[in-house]
């Protein structure tokens, strides 16, 4: 450690420096008092700046913030001419207060938290599938609390009349561009220039711009928790990658993809609105309007904020796996519905993402968080994925396998295996005994006595393997019931998944049904067997 110090020491000595360092090595040069003098102004106004805005910003302090007698005494401790800058520090002072104050004023003002009035959504949109798809938009858009606009290529009859949707608009022409690239199409520009044209509509109070296809579904209250992690005021572009590893090769591991929807503060809109036809012509060869996006932020210099609870979702067959572990962090979108099967067994897609509202409503921030437990007497693996669906292993796997979603899905790229996912995934298990069995959400009410949801999962009855093993056997159960507290403040608090107990039930009526209790994790909870 002596040999850094003594090396600073050396540089400090020479003339050449410009960062003296220490006062002792200056004593051999002219110049140099000057500038340690102006050091010591500098460090002792900073000094004197930074005690002030910690009592400021104290509120119950009403002590005068700083003792200027403790400036002096440090300023003439080095033998300085003390007044003069005892009075310019003080008037600095007196002024600092003054701003520092104003500050606050409009602080208290502005960061009025962001609430979903202050987002307006672009949807992006196409007259040929909207008959079909704007009954994923009826889902989540709620015409009374939020903006947006539906931007179509062509008129539609239907535009929404007496229906609780968007306005529809006509996206302008875009002919004038130039588009060369072979896959895809050229709506790929109109798309790109939603954020542009949802802009210049001129919506007051707007703090974000939130692009989505009609195939998006948000969950719109845990959209907010996360952008209101986010300053308004400065350059954003948040969202989330590709499953596909292939895909974020192919684009780009820092562009967010356009279905799993992205946001866009007020000010970098601005910003993107007065380059972004320049931009668009500059890259005619590229394949959709997310990577034409991504091509201006990239020339506006602004990075990709990953928020990983957007979800572009590049896969088809069962999106099981990945709902069952999301990764903890607010679920704020689901993609590509029409791709993946129905989220419930046995109803249209549709169906299955209606059921999914009622514990949206009921406590949106524990959406899909996923709890892990053990029933120790049964020696089985019980995995929760609120609202969603609850499993039952024979045996006990550890949690960071259960975190790790299921390969219920396949690879956007079809001859693609496990190694071109953007993220960990484990096999779904192949030993009869340890398949696991499935409850899924069916319905939910609130304890009004103990403030607690009710959620009830119902077994998914398809004919379990034959298992040899001799162990209790998780098919006499035919349903599970979980209780847990609303916490709207999640996400307020550091990530952790949240702690689940299997709640032994006295009563003979509740023969078949496993109780379970999800919440915070006490002092000390572990999931451990
Ligand atoms: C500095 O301020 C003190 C009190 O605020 C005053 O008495 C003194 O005259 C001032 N000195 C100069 C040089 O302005
Ligand atoms: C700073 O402002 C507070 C009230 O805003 C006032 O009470 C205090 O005297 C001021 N301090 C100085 C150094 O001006
Ligand atoms: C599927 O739903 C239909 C009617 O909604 C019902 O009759 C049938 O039993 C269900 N099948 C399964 C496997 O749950
Ligand atoms: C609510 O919870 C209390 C305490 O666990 C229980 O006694 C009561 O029966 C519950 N009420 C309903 C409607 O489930």
């Amino acid at each position: 450690m002596k040999d850094p110090e003594k090396l600073i020491w050396e540089h400090a000595k020479s003339p050449t420096s410009a960062t003296p360092r220490g006062g002792a090595a200056a004593s051999h040069h002219r110049t140099l008092p000057k500038l340690l003098v102006l050091l010591i102004l500098f460090v002792s106004v900073t000094y004197v700046v930074y005690t002030l805005k910690l009592v400021t910003n104290s509120r119950d302090c009403h002590e005068p913030p700083f003792s200027t007698h403790t400036h002096t005494h440090i300023l003439s401790g080095i033998g300085l001419t003390t007044i003069p800058t005892i009075n310019a520090t003080a008037s600095t002072l007196r002024l600092l207060n003054r701003t520092s104050a104003l500050t606050r004023r409009e602080s208290r003002q502005t960061a009025a938290e962001t609430q979903l009035r202050h987002v307006v959504f672009g949807i992006a949109a196409s007259s040929k599938l909207w008959e079909q798809r704007k009954n994923y938009i009826k889902l989540w858009y709620k015409a009374s609390e939020m903006r947006g606009v539906v931007w179509l290529d062509d008129k539609v009859s239907s535009a929404g009349k007496g229906e609780r949707l968007p306005p529809v608009r006509i996206s302008g022409d875009t002919s004038k561009f130039s588009y060369t690239n072979r896959q895809g199409h050229r709506s790929a520009i109109r798309i790109s220039r939603i954020v542009s044209e949802t802009l210049a509509l001129g919506m007051e109070n707007v703090r974000w711009f939130v692009m989505g296809d009609d195939d998006t579904v948000f969950v719109t209250e845990n959209l907010i928790r996360v952008l209101r992690k986010y300053d308004h005021n400065q350059f954003y572009y948040i969202g989330s990658l590709s499953e596909s590893h292939l895909q974020n090769i192919y684009f780009s591991y820092g562009m967010a993809y356009g279905g799993g929807g992205f946001a866009i503060s007020y000010p970098l809109a601005k910003a993107l609105q007065t380059m972004q036809d320049r931009c668009i012509q500059r890259y005619p060869g590229l394949y959709g309007s997310d990577d034409r996006m991504h091509a201006c932020m990239s020339e506006l210099g602004v990075p990709l904020t990953k928020e990983t609870g957007f979800h572009q979702y590049d896969v088809y067959g069962n999106l099981f796996g990945l709902l069952a572990a999301h990764p903890v962090t607010p679920l704020v979108s689901l993609h590509h519905l029409d791709v993946v099967e129905p989220i419930f067994p046995n109803v249209t897609r549709v169906e299955a993402l209606q059921r999914l509202t009622i514990p949206m409503k009921l406590d949106s921030a524990g959406l899909m968080q996923q709890s892990i437990c053990y029933d120790k007497s049964k020696s089985w693996t019980i995995s929760v994925s609120w609202g969603f669906a609850v499993q039952i292993f024979r045996g006990v796997f550890s949690p960071r396998e259960m975190e790790m979603p299921s390969r219920t899905f396949l690879n956007w790229y079809r001859r693609a295996d496990y190694t071109a996912y953007a993220f960990n995934t484990r096999p779904v298990s192949r030993h009869p005994c340890q398949k696991p069995f499935v409850f899924y959400f069916s319905k939910a009410r609130v304890n009004s006595t103990t403030q607690q949801t009710v959620t009830e999962y119902e077994r998914h009855r398809i004919p379990p393997p034959e298992c040899r093993w001799k162990m209790a056997n998780p098919s006499l159960l035919d349903r599970v019931e979980v209780y847990k507290k609303p916490d709207p403040h999640l996400w307020d608090r550091a990530p952790r998944r949240n702690c689940c107990r299997v709640v032994k039930s006295s009563s003979k009526k509740k023969k078949g049904t496993m109780v379970i209790d999800v919440g915070v994790c006490e002092e000390g909870e572990v999931s451990e067997t």
